[in-house]
């Protein structure tokens, strides 16, 4: 074959490099339509998306479209506007942001099991995590309050509470494959969870006796939680409200706590506007000011 025969190369697909062009996109993503999501998930679940979430949303909300064959953000629009429950439960989902691990924030832990100890009960000690996600927290608090009291059926109960219906199943299911548990050491593996033959981790039955999951959006008028709790850990999700939004959440969790319970947040979230309610006791741990 001479150098001219050569058959022509076919030409190479696009790179796709994650980036997601507003030119390459399969349906029209415009900057109305944006705001309209803007405004239902806020209203419902007091998220507020700033402009930069732009491409996150459409790529999060394009399977959506996909899923019911539209063409159009609108016609999906409409459906969601139109009161559709299992598609409200399914955009929700879609739109909230679950990044969790087991023993995050560590510094909280030992300031748990300390209080826990200190407040050795009559009857039982109550925990509200209050944003559980897939279950990493709520599980890293039911250790610590095995190790607490140096038992697999310790005095503490914990209620676990997300918005997201999604991330609730496999908080509940509490199977975690190695890498999800690769924090944790190897005597609190042994002693906390089961290897299954499928080389995943799965918590111990009598972990979860001290276990309960309800979805609970922290935005509702009416809460099914009650306390009074001895610790609420509200971590990481206020970053997702405003400050009124906050501050209303504040002034609920407040009358939930007992007078020397501590409330739990996230590394970037500060209470500074609740002053009059919380004071900080701790590196992001915080009482009640009054009580
Ligand atoms: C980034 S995760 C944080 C998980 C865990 N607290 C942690 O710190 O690792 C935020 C969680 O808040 C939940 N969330 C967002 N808005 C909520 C709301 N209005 N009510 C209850 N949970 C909400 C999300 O579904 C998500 O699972």
């Amino acid at each position: 074959m001479t150098k001219d025969a050569r058959p022509p190369l076919s030409p190479l697909p696009p790179l796709n490099l994650g980036l997601s062009s507003t030119a390459n996109r399969e349906f029209k993503f415009t900057q109305q339509d944006f705001e309209r999501v803007k405004k239902l998930i806020y209203d419902y679940a007091g998220i507020a998306l700033n402009d930069s979430k732009h491409d996150m949303v459409y790529g999060r909300l394009a399977k959506r479209l996909r899923a019911h064959n539209f063409n159009t953000f609108q016609e999906y629009l409409v459906l969601l506007e139109r009161g559709n429950e299992a598609e409200w439960e399914a955009f929700i989902n879609s739109l909230t942001t679950n990044l969790t691990s087991f023993f995050r924030e560590a510094h909280h832990f030992p300031v748990l099991l300390e209080h826990l100890r200190a407040n050795k009960p009559a009857g039982t000690l109550n925990i509200w995590c209050s944003a559980a996600s897939t279950g990493e927290e709520p599980w890293s608090l039911a250790i610590t309050a095995a190790e607490a009291f140096d038992s697999l059926r310790p005095p503490v109960k914990i209620i676990s509470t997300d918005l997201d219906t999604s991330v609730l199943k496999t908080a509940q299911a509490g199977v975690y494959s190695a890498d999800k548990v690769d924090k944790l050491s190897p005597q609190q593996l042994s002693k906390f969870f089961n290897k299954r033959a499928d080389g995943q981790f799965e918590v111990k039955a009598e972990l979860r006796e001290m276990m309960s999951f309800r979805r609970q959006n922290l935005i509702d008028p009416m809460w099914s939680v009650r306390g009074p709790f001895d610790a609420i850990f509200c971590r990481n999700v206020m970053i997702y409200f405003d400050r009124p939004t906050q501050l209303k959440i504040l002034e609920r969790f407040a009358p939930l706590l007992k007078p020397n319970g501590l409330l739990f947040v996230g590394h970037s979230e500060n209470l500074y506007h609740a002053a009059h309610l919380f004071k900080l006791q701790g590196k992001t741990v915080y009482a009640l000011e009054k009580r």
